[in-house]
C-alpha cells in the first residue's frame, strides 16, 4: 500500500514526500524533472523519472506498488508563460492529468488529492475568497487547472467509488524547518525568494509591480501559506476522502501581507537592506487575494502553525543561506560524496 506523489521533485511535492515518509507512509514519486530536482526527492521514496501523461507506465507503477491514492502536484505553473504558450499549459496540466486519471482508472485507484490554485478565481467578486466565489480564470494556467476540477467532478458523477479533494492554494512559501528542502525555481517568480535574493547576491533589486493600488501602502496584498502547513492539509485531505467525495478547499492563512510588508520582513530577517525599484502594474494582478480558509479548518481539522510572516520568511532564509545555489550545490555535494 503506497501513495503516489506526482511532481515529488518540485518545491511543494518534495516537502509533501518528506512529510508523508516521516509519518510512516510508503511513497512512490513520479516526476519528469522538467522543473524539479532529483536531489530534492527523499531517499526513502521510490523515484521514477516519468511523465504523468504516460498512462501505460503510470498504470504499471500504480500496480507494482499497490498504490491506493495519488497526490497530484505535477504541473507547469508560470502564469506569464501560460499566456505566451497556452498549448504547453493545456497539454501538460490538463491533458497530462487526464493521462494520470486514465492510468488510475485502469489500475483501480480511486482517490486523488489535486493541486488547484487561487488562479482559478481570476479577479474575484468578493474578498476574502470563499470556495463558492465564482471561478473565472484570467489566464491559461488558471483555466488548465479549472478544467481538471471539472473533469474530476464529472468522474465522481460517473463512478460512485471515486473520490477527490481539490486544494486551491494561495501563495505557498517557506522551507522545511530542518533546512533540508527549499524553493529552487528557474526563473523564480515568487516574491519571498525574490526578496531574499539580494542578500545572497543573486539579484540587484526587487521590482514592485504597481505602487498605486487601493491598499494601505499602495502595493498588492497576498495570502502566504507555509509549505509545511500546506503538506499537513494534504495529509488530512487524504485521510478524509470517501467514495463519492468532490471536495474543494482554499488553503491560505486568511490574512494578507502587502509586497512592501514582505520586503520589510525580508529586511528584518536577513539584516540587510533589500533594494527596490518601482515598476508598472502587471496586467491581471488583482490588488488583494486573501483566502477564507474556514472550510479546511472546520471540515479537515486543519490548523496552520506558521502564521507569522517573519517566521515564514525566516524558514526560507535558512534554506537560502545553506543552499545559495539551490539544489545545484546539493547535487555537487552528493556527487562529491560518491
Ligand atoms: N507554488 C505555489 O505558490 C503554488 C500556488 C498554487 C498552486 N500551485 C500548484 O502546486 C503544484 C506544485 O507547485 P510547485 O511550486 O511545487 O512547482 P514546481 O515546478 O516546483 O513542481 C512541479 C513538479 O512537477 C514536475 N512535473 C511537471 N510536469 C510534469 C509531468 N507532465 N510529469 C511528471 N512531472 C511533471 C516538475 O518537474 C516539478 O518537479 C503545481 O500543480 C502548481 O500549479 C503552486
Amino acid at each position: 500500500m503506497a501513495i503516489l506523489v506526482t511532481g515529488g521533485a518540485g518545491f511543494i511535492g518534495s516537502h509533501a514526500v518528506k512529510h508523508f515518509i516521516e509519518r510512516g507512509e510508503e511513497v512512490v514519486v513520479v516526476d519528469n524533472l522538467s522543473t524539479g530536482h532529483r536531489a530534492a526527492v527523499h531517499q526513502q521514496a521510490t523515484f521514477y523519472e516519468a511523465d504523468v501523461a504516460d498512462s501505460a507506465r503510470i498504470e504499471t507503477i500504480l500496480r507494482n506498488h499497490s498504490v491506493t491514492a495519488v497526490v497530484h502536484f505535477a504541473a507547469f505553473s508560470l502564469v506569464g508563460e501560460s499566456v505566451v504558450l497556452p498549448y504547453r499549459y493545456y497539454r501538460n496540466n490538463t491533458c497530462g492529468t487526464l493521462g494520470l486519471l486514465e492510468a488510475m482508472d485502469a489500475a483501480g485507484v480511486k482517490q486523488i488529492v489535486f493541486s488547484s490554485t487561487a488562479a482559478t478565481y481570476g479577479i474575484p467578486d468578493e474578498m476574502p475568497i470563499r470556495e463558492t466565489t465564482p471561478q473565472r480564470p484570467i489566464n491559461p494556467y488558471g483555466h488548465s487547472k479549472l478544467f481538471v476540477e471539472r473533469i474530476l467532478r464529472d468522474k465522481v458523477l460517473s463512478d460512485a467509488e471515486f473520490g477527490f479533494v481539490a486544494l486551491r492554494y494561495f501563495n505557498v512559501a517557506g522551507a522545511a524547518a530542518d533546512g533540508s528542502l527549499g524553493e529552487d525555481h528557474d526563473p523564480e517568480t515568487h516574491l519571498i525568494p525574490i526578496a531574499l535574493q539580494p542578500a545572497i547576491e543573486k539579484r540587484h533589486c526587487v521590482t514592485i509591480f504597481g505602487s498605486d493600488y487601493e491598499t494601505d501602502d499602495g502595493t498588492c496584498i497576498r495570502d502566504y501559506i507555509h509549505v509545511e502547513d500546506l503538506c499537513d492539509a494534504h495529509r488530512l485531505a487524504l485521510g478524509a476522502i470517501r467514495p463519492g467525495d468532490a471536495r474543494f478547499y482554499n488553503l491560505g492563512i486568511g490574512r494578507g501581507f502587502s509586497v512592501k510588508e514582505v520586503i520589510d520582513a525580508a529586511t528584518r530577517v536577513t539584516g540587510q537592506n533589500v533594494p527596490i525599484e518601482l515598476g508598472e502594474r502587471r496586467p491581471g494582478d488583482p490588488p488583494v487575494l486573501v483566502a477564507a480558509a474556514d472550510a479546511a479548518r472546520e471540515e479537515l481539522g486543519w490548523q496552520p502553525q506558521m502564521t507569522d510572516l517573519d517566521e515564514i520568511i525566516g524558514s526560507a532564509w535558512r534554506w537560502y543561506q545553506q543552499h545559495p545555489d539551490g539544489y545545484a550545490d546539493a547535487a555537487t555535494r552528493s556527487a562529491d560524496n560518491g
